[in-house]
């Protein structure tokens, strides 16, 4: 398992909802946070390791060492959206080094299940809650570079031309597959949801 770049088909593929709670899942569950904690990350989707899943997992202080602060979300939803709008800088794994302020809301209710099946709803405020709502947004092929601002979108040009750059010569030397390639391997392993 490793975590794909933009513009990997995976990142904009709607993923699906899972459908059961088996091993495979929680092997997966355990990998994306091992990925997520080795790339200093709060957060990863399952479509950022090309698994068209509605499976998240997040560490809210990024910190390996505090458990309490980590949460798997599988059909996670988000149910209710408050506080007004709040401005503030994002990453992402799957944009290495871009970061520019994204607008997202202050409070949100979501309701997911965990690894036992167990329906849960949580509160989330400040940076859980964008944490939330950025990592939501990739289960439906949205990206943080959609949300941000004009100025924003703007200064994010020359780094998004490179990804596209190095992703587009890594396909001609074939290190990754043709789009139509992987678009087929994520409809083969969608029908295992
Ligand atoms: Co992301």
């Amino acid at each position: 398992m490793k975590i794909v770049q933009y513009p990997h088909p995976s990142l904009r593929h709607k993923a699906k909802d899972l459908t059961a709670i088996d091993d495979t899942l929680r092997h997966h569950a355990r990998e994306m946070l091992e990925l997520m904690y080795e790339h200093k990350g709060l957060g990863l989707a399952a479509p950022q390791v090309a698994l068209p899943y509605r499976l998240l997992v997040m560490n809210f202080a990024g910190d390996p060492e505090k458990k309490e602060q980590e949460c798997i979300a599988i059909n996670p939803v988000i149910i209710e959206r408050k506080g007004g709008m709040v401005e503030s800088s994002e990453g992402c794994l799957s944009f290495p080094g871009l970061y520019q302020n994204v607008r997202r809301h202050k409070t949100v209710i979501v309701r997911a299940y965990d690894l036992d099946g167990k329906l849960y709803e949580m509160t989330a405020s400040d940076l859980p809650a964008r944490i939330w709502q950025h990592e939501v947004d990739h289960l439906d092929g949205v990206l943080y570079i959609d949300k941000m601002g004009i100025v924003g979108k703007m200064s994010a040009r020359g780094a998004l031309k490179e990804f596209e750059d190095i992703y587009h010569k890594a396909q001609e030397r074939g290190e990754i597959a043709a789009n139509e390639e992987i678009e087929r391997m994520l409809k083969e392993l969608e029908e295992k949801a």
